[in-house]
């Protein structure tokens, strides 16, 4: 099955998008030749992440995630912690959502 995100055009060249993800968010990049898409939730409480300088960062307490590994770099998330990445496919124009395939 497959849900559309976003449509590629709309994902700029640097920075993110981010998308509605049934009722919650996804921010959607462009990492070299793929496009990325990982759940707005920090891994220490949840907070909402912004970004910045090629990092997720997040906006309660600071923890900031690498945007190609999705690894945790500094802050107080768990240290093995990385971005709930979601499974995708490019088709038609568009990024989507993937599962059960
Ligand atoms: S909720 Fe993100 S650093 Fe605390």
């Amino acid at each position: 099955m497959k849900h559309e995100i976003c449509k590629l055009a709309d994902i700029p060249p640097t920075g993110s998008l981010i998308a509605p993800f049934f009722g919650r968010e996804v921010h959607v990049w462009r990492s070299g030749d793929r496009i990325r898409a990982a759940a707005n939730v920090c891994l220490h409480f949840g907070g909402p992440l912004d970004c910045k300088d090629g990092k997720l960062v997040c906006q309660w307490h600071g923890a900031a995630f690498d945007m190609a590994s999705g690894d945790r770099l500094e802050g107080p998330a768990p240290k093995a912690s990385r971005l709930m990445f979601l499974s995708t496919r490019v088709e038609d124009g568009s990024l989507n959502y993937v599962w059960g395939e």
